[in-house]
């Protein structure tokens, strides 16, 4: 039998025996399935999925049993079914508002071209400091003057904020928008948010450089 994953709640939150870095594998799982689905294929065995992911299936059996185990012996995974179930896991249909912080040549980037939709999220809207940036046009958003950031929050209720400034406006940003009930961090300022600037707020520091130094560091390992 499936187990229902969305009648599970907040997996992250109620079942701290999941580690992260299963959390970390699901929406690779999610990308697979979906590109699966995109194919035509609708049913897979662990040994198949596995082969296209680049991971064991006896990773993939352990990863999924951890949300109660999602195959059937002999059959496989059903595509769409087991999509559905990670889906309702990383709570994609639950379109939480977010703030993009910084449009710049990052946030700019950031704000066109994240089908944020898909991700479960919300762009509601995109702040800058700069006369010459406020008021310009990024898809249907208009960038809007920082000044505005409280009313608008209180008004839309955004949940989550994505900081694409300079690290020295970081922490100051940071506790500015913690008070108007932002509980995580897209944070791609170099400022490594920590404990200190966010209590009980979710942060995910981003630097691309780390996946840039991880991959030269395979290429001289192939090439030794
Ligand atoms: P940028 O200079 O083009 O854009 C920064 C924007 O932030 C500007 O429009 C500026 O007016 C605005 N800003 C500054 N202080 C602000 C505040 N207090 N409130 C609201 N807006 C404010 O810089 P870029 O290239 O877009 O990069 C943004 C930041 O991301 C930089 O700190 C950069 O070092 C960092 N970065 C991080 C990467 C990562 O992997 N984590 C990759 C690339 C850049």
């Amino acid at each position: 039998m499936l187990m229902r994953a969305a009648q599970k709640g907040n997996i992250m939150s109620k079942n701290e025996k999941i580690s992260n870095s299963v959390i970390r594998r699901l929406p690779r799982y999610y990308r697979s399935l979906c590109d699966l689905l995109n194919e035509g294929i609708t049913k897979i065995s662990s040994r198949e999925l596995a082969e296209r992911m680049n991971v064991t299936a006896s990773q993939i059996r352990q990863d999924l049993n951890c949300f109660g185990g999602f195959g059937q012996q002999g059959y496989g995974y059903n595509v769409a079914e087991l999509r559905d179930e990670i889906a309702a896991i990383l709570g994609t249909e639950k379109r939480r508002g977010a703030v993009l912080i910084g449009a710049g040549n990052l946030g700019k980037a950031l704000a066109r071209h994240l089908d944020y939709e898909s991700y479960g999220c919300r762009l509601l809207g995109v702040f800058d400091i700069a006369p010459d940036v406020i008021g310009a046009q990024l898809g249907e958003l208009t960038v809007r003057d920082m000044n505005g950031i409280e009313d608008f929050c209180r008004r839309e209720n955004p949940v989550i904020a994505i900081l694409c400034i300079p690290k020295e406006a970081a922490p100051e940003v940071c506790a500015r928008l913690a008070a108007l009930g932002i509980r995580a961090f897209w944070n791609f300022s170099y400022h490594d948010l920590t404990k200190e600037d966010t209590d009980g707020i979710t942060v995910e520091n981003v630097h691309l450089g780390d996946s840039l130094m991880a991959l030269c560091f395979e290429l001289d390992s192939q090439s030794e």
